[in-house]
């Protein structure tokens, strides 16, 4: 049996594996119930002790290797099946993608609003100008119109793509009965010089609340809350401003300190930074989309999420929010 097994022994090392079947048959002839190994330890068993004592090292050795061999195959059999013969394998093993940083903004604003019971409402790109202007209070020629550098549509100036998603506002006063209380995110554009701090197209949220008896005091106090909630800050101030659909109007700002260089910079040394524009929503808007201003009242607020997202994140330039450069990008993952 000493011969045998030495035998096997050679046979085992110099196998040649060239195929993925190979690696099968190598198993069946050595290791399977019937294989040539197995059958050795039957024989193995009737031996007289003196001979088990001397064979029982070399045959179980014998086993030993022949596994590991036949695990070794398997495993390049699996590598060089895969690296071969497997076409549907992606080329490139897939990245974990992020969230946009408008996005995450997006999302964190109206996760406030809807804690509070807001819903949210979309509306087209592609804007008739009555829900761009007219509904809106801007009179026809009225230089307000060119106070947002519209992009009309060429073929039919009727058409243009959105200033701003006060549009959406329209629609939803048109289509619901109060108590309305809506947030509106979305892309909006103007022909403006491209800049560091401006492009031709943008994202807003406005909001547009409407009940009877909303006052100046709740609309205050909405962003007040807003204002704690998403820059952690708790005074707010409100400076008398102009928009053709809200009377009065105003413009808001966040008191941010001044405790470092960066707050001065941010706030241009006055501690201040403004956050949004709103108003009570001016009577003649409600009634051109069929709500009676004797019975209703209500407020609307308008941001813009780039400007939020360049001073949370201390981004330089908003051309960087539209290149998707992957290096930009890959910096909010997991946020
Ligand atoms: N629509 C205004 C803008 O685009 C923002 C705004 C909305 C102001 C609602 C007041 C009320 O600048």
């Amino acid at each position: 049996m000493q011969a045998q097994i030495e035998a096997i022994l050679n046979e085992i090392k110099h196998f040649s594996f060239d195929s993925p079947e190979t690696v099968e048959q190598f198993r069946l002839k050595y290791l399977s119930r019937k294989g040539v190994i197995p059958q050795m330890f039957d024989a193995f068993k009737q031996l007289p002790p003196d001979e088990k004592r001397a064979l029982g090292k070399p045959i179980n050795e014998l086993k030993r290797l022949a596994e590991d061999i036949l695990n070794d195959a398997k495993k390049s059999s699996v590598a060089a099946n895969a690296s071969k013969e497997d076409f549907t394998r992606p080329l490139h093993t897939l990245d974990l993608g992020s969230r946009h940083p408008l996005t995450l903004i997006r999302d964190e604003i109206v996760d406030i609003f809807t804690r509070i019971g807001f819903d949210v409402s979309t509306g087209p790109e592609i804007e008739d100008d009555w829900h761009n202007f007219s509904a809106l209070n801007f009179p026809e020629e009225h230089p307000a119109r060119d106070m947002q550098d519209t992009f009309f549509v060429e073929k039919n100036p009727d058409f243009a793509l959105r200033t701003h998603t006060s549009s959406v506002q329209v629609r939803v006063m048109e289509n619901q009965k109060p108590p309305i209380r809506t947030i509106s995110p979305g892309r909006v554009f103007r022909n403006e010089a491209i800049s560091a701090r401006s492009h031709c197209f943008f994202h807003q949220i406005e909001g547009l609340y409407i009940d009877k008896d909303v006052s100046f005091a709740d609309m205050k106090q909405t962003i007040l809350y807003f204002a704690e909630q998403f820059f952690g800050k708790s005074k707010i101030r409100m400076r008398p401003s102009y928009f053709p659909f809200t009377e009065p109007s105003a413009e808001v700002d966040v008191y941010w300190g001044l405790k470092n260089e960066v707050d001065y910079r941010l706030t241009k040394g006055t501690g201040w930074l403004e956050i949004m524009g709103c108003g009570m929503v001016d009577p003649a808007v409600l009634t051109a989309c069929g709500i009676d201003p004797e019975v209703y009242s209500g407020f609307a607020f308008g941001m813009g999420i780039e400007r939020i997202a360049l001073n949370r994140f201390q981004i330089p330039d908003i051309r960087i929010f539209s290149e998707n450069d992957n290096r930009f990008l890959m910096q909010f993952a997991g946020l």
